[in-house]
């Protein structure tokens, strides 16, 4: 009786391994797709690919490089594109990352929607210009005990055009079994130092590309990095600005900061940057230096767990509860906010109760 039921079990799993190699197969070789003709914005691009694979890939192989940061495998919804006609129906995989108002504006995941017949798509005009670039890590130094920057030399193409506050996509390699996976990092150099790109990356315990970054990746080493991608930039008003940002967020920051020295830009502007205690800061000189030179500028530490003994003298407390001492009315600010959610939302909701107009926030949220 148990040998008949483990033959059955043992023929039903064999027949189930063999149809779903069969199914492979069919895909890759019976369903021929043939060329596949992909319609961006209009007829602005127009591209013929081989079809049968997603989107995502086919628009890489072109050069046309969509935001991904989980390498295609539909979790971390960077990739989103509008399709237009062609993109076959929304998979299970993509429902949990669309809202009903990107249902309703046809937007995918563009690594899920497979490349079956003809496409129309849409995606924003900056995504043309967006690269691929092989560099060198030319410096890697450690800002503080989580934290360290890395600097970066371009050999092909050898320059990167972008705005300050952008970010790119650094691609790990793989170590000790783990894949290799792409990540979003933003630029703190500035635009004018084209042929380099600095990014500045806090360890993520256990995290892919950050234990790659601080565990194995080594000066000399080849690098790989696409982009630039991103709408986090300095508007080009008068408006004051407060910056607010915590740990790794920092880097937009100071790319935005050091570019405003560059261009003469002197609107009032303030930066309050928020750390456990001392061990966190870095760049301090460097940021109480720019109140000098930036002559609208200033710049507040805040510590939250600073050792009540010590002998700092700034403030102490989270951002949300120092704010008020230094903006009393934020209607005529703009915000630019970076680093975690939790920091990001409670910061927002500080500037609110102050005035601070919803449209003229602007954040990244790294997690
Ligand atoms: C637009 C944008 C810009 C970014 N810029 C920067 C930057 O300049 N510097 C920087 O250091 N990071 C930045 N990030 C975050 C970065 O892209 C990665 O998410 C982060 O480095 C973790 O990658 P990982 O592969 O090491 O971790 P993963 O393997 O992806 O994650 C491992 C685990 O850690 C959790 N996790 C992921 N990210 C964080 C985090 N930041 N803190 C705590 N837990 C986390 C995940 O939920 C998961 O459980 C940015 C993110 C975005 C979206
Ligand atoms: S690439 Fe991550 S969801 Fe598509």
């Amino acid at each position: 009786m148990l040998a008949s039921i483990g033959l059955a079990v043992g023929f039903l799993a064999i027949t189930t391994l063999l149809l779903a190699l069969l199914l492979v197969f069919a895909e890759r070789r019976i369903l021929n797709y043939g060329p596949c003709t992909l319609d961006i914005n209009d007829g602005k691009k127009s591209l013929v690919v081989t079809g049968g694979s997603s989107l995502l890939s086919s628009l890489a192989e072109n050069d046309i490089f969509i935001p991904s940061a989980c390498g295609g495998r539909g979790s971390c919804a960077y990739c989103k594109v509008k399709v237009l006609d062609g993109g076959g129906m929304v998979s299970p995989v993509e429902e949990p990352y669309l809202t009903p108002e990107d249902i309703k504006a046809n937007v995918r995941l563009s690594c899920q929607v497979k490349v079956r017949r003809d496409i129309k798509l849409a995606i924003p005009d900056e995504l043309f210009l967006a690269k691929r670039f092989q560099g060198k890590l030319v410096h890697k130094r450690k800002l503080t005990y989580d934290v360290v920057e890395l600097r970066i030399a371009l050999n092909q193409p050898e320059s990167i055009e972008f705005a300050a506050g952008q970010y790119i996509q650094l691609e790990s390699r793989e170590y000790a079994g783990r894949d290799a996976v792409m990540r979003a990092y933003s630029v703190s150099s500035i635009p004018s130092d084209s042929r380099h790109v600095e990014v500045i990356i806090r360890k993520v315990p256990e995290g892919i590309c950050t234990t790659w970054v601080f565990d194995h990746l080594q000066e000399g080493r080849e690098v790989y990095l696409s982009g630039p991608f991103g709408d986090f930039k300095l508007s080009d008003t008068k408006a004051p600005a407060v910056f607010l940002a915590g740990g790794s967020g920092m880097a937009p920051i100071w790319s935005i900061l050091r570019d405003m020295r560059e261009r003469g830009d002197d609107r009032e502007a303030i930066y309050f940057f928020s750390g456990r205690n001392q061990d966190d800061l870095f760049f301090t000189e460097e940021l109480f230096a720019l109140e000098k030179e930036l002559p609208n500028f200033r710049y507040v530490p805040c510590l939250t767990r600073e050792d009540p003994n010590s002998e700092w003298k700034g403030e102490r407390g989270r951002i949300p509860a120092v704010l008020p001492k230094y903006i009393a009315d934020a209607t005529a600010y703009e915000a630019y906010l970076c680093g975690s959610s939790n920091l990001i939302d409670a910061c927002v909701d500080a500037l609110k109760q102050r005035g601070l107009q919803e449209t003229n926030i602007y954040y990244d949220k790294f997690e």
